[in-house]
């Protein structure tokens, strides 16, 4: 079988950059340990509200200047709905959803997971600067979806 050159340079180069990007992937991943932010654990969907810790949702300090956030999203709000934590505290999310999958999204950061019912999503963010952050569901969840949002106030 006959190859042209030009063909064969062009399959070479679309090889060669498979491995590339194939490489960078692996080594982001297990080089730098980049990771999707998301599941940490499972939970029975129909007992959200009787599991620990989502009996009990809020805002818990848990040493100087970290704080976790117990949250649920259920149509269509967040509970707690409001977070207020100092500047320069660092949060972990443990977030759920009790009904149908929505969307968690602090505005200005790099939060941004979905919550699916019988799965703990995880995410942990420092809040350096004060101000004020909405956090938002970005996954449609029916009619009241527009008036899902909280907020994240760092004083
Ligand atoms: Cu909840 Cu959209």
């Amino acid at each position: 079988m006959h190859i042209h050159k030009t063909e064969k340079a062009v399959l070479g180069l679309t090889i060669a950059l498979l491995v590339v990007f194939l490489g960078a992937l692996f080594y982001s991943a297990f080089g730098m340990g980049v990771m999707l932010q998301g599941r940490h654990g499972e939970l029975d969907p129909k007992a959200v509200r009787e599991t620990p810790p989502f009996d009990e949702p809020g805002v818990f300090e848990r040493g100087p200047n970290e704080y976790e956030v117990v949250m649920l999203g259920s149509a269509w709000s967040f509970s707690p709905n409001e977070v207020r934590i100092p500047a320069g505290s660092t949060v972990t999310f443990r977030a759920t959803a009790t009904d149908v999958i929505h969307g968690f999204h602090v505005e200005r950061t790099r939060i941004n997971v979905m919550l699916i019912p019988g799965q703990v999503a995880r995410v942990t963010y420092t809040f350096d600067e004060p101000g004020e952050h909405l956090i938002i569901c970005h996954e449609y969840c029916g009619i009241g979806h527009h008036q899902m949002y909280g907020k994240v106030i760092v004083e």
